[in-house]
């Protein structure tokens, strides 16, 4: 299984120079210019390893091939499309600006790659390979543990430009999941290197169910000093638009600023209802107490349960039987 996943890494290494090096050459004009027109410069360019996919069919196809790598591993880890209907088999990533993903140890495990225009879809990921599973990388993880000799937290962000955009701006501690919500499997690797993770959302309704699940993946990881807050862009901002129009220091506000956990917890039962309301304070109180269920036992958990029991009025032991009752399946 080791030796698997060095043929498979070394391949995929082979695959990002590949792809650094077109960046370079005529062919890479486009993307150059495009990368430029993002704001990034040739230095963080370079610290990303991003790249390019020429827009051909079988340039890497033929690439590794000279160097004897079959066609069979180069499907098998993703560089290489096969089709069953028509029996083609061509280059999955083509014309488009390449993101390496790159495990914690720095090595290449798949690629992200965007289109320079407005064509579907915008990002092509690697699919799930022997040495890649979605639910697991961080894009920017490495490239945050090798930029500070001393990594205390992680700003949680949507997207691969997101990720790069805020490293241009001197904010070099930004990761990204791939599209997918932030799973139990990337809070244990996070928490393995850091101590706090500042969850950014946007400012949508999309944002807001994120960020829920968000923290109901997070509540039974709140541990021994374990930190997790959460962050709103407002409405139609990224982390990439943001720090362009407001700058480094007003983002590291924003994430300075962000809620803990113990907060957001209260803000977010809170949203939409009107505490006036007996029935409202109900459904508040009740999925508060849901939340804190989560928590392993411990300090915060029992402070929660007091400040629940001090905004509602309500004795804290009437919450702590509530919540034994849910606990029990039976009863
Ligand atoms: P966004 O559409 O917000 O991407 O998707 P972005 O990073 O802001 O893109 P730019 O600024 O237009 O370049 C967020 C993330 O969701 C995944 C990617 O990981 C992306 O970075 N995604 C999005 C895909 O995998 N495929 C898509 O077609 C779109
Ligand atoms: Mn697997
Ligand atoms: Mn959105
Ligand atoms: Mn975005
Ligand atoms: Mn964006």
């Amino acid at each position: 299984r080791e030796r698997k996943r060095k043929e498979g890494v070394n391949l995929l290494e082979l695959a990002a120079s590949f792809f650094r090096e077109r960046l370079k050459m005529p062919e890479g004009e486009a993307a150059r210019a495009y990368l430029d027109k993002r704001g990034l410069s040739p230095e963080v360019v370079r610290d990303f390893g991003i790249g390019f996919a020429p827009a051909q069919w079988e340039a890497m196809r033929r690439h590794l091939g000279e160097r004897g790598i079959s066609e069979a591993v180069q499907i098998e880890y993703g560089l290489l499309v096969h089709r069953e209907d028509s029996g083609r088999t061509y280059d999955r990533f083509r014309d488009r600006v390449m993101f390496p993903i790159r495990d914690i140890r720095g090595r290449t495990v798949a690629f992200g790659g965007r289109v320079l225009g407005d064509a579907k879809p915008k990002y092509l990921n690697s699919p799930e390979t022997p040495v890649f599973h979605k639910g697991r990388e961080l894009y920017g993880l490495y490239e945050a543990r090798q930029a500070n000799a001393r990594l205390d937290r992680v700003v949680i962000v949507e997207g691969y430009m997101d990720v790069v955009a805020l490293a241009q701006f001197g904010i070099r501690n930004a990761v990204a999941t791939l599209g997918t919500a932030t799973t139990e499997d990337h809070l244990s690797r996070l928490f393995r290197v850091v101590d706090e993770v500042v969850f950014c959302f946007d400012g949508d309704r999309a944002g807001r169910q994120a960020a829920d699940r968000a923290l109901r993946t997070a509540l039974p990881m709140m541990i021994d000093g374990r930190q997790a807050r959460f962050l709103f862009l407002p409405e139609g901002e990224d982390p990439d638009t943001l720090v362009r129009r407001e700058g480094a220091d007003a983002f590291e506000d924003r994430v300075t600023c962000a809620s803990p956990l113990s907060e957001f917890l209260f803000e977010l039962a809170a949203q939409g209802r009107d505490l006036a309301r007996i029935e409202e304070r109900e459904r508040y109180a009740s999925q508060v107490l849901e939340a804190i269920g989560l928590l392993p036992e411990g300090m915060l958990k029992s402070l929660l349960l007091t400040e629940l029991s001090r905004r509602t009025g309500v004795d804290q032991s009437s919450f702590e039987s509530l919540m034994a009752r849910h606990a029990s399946p039976e009863s």
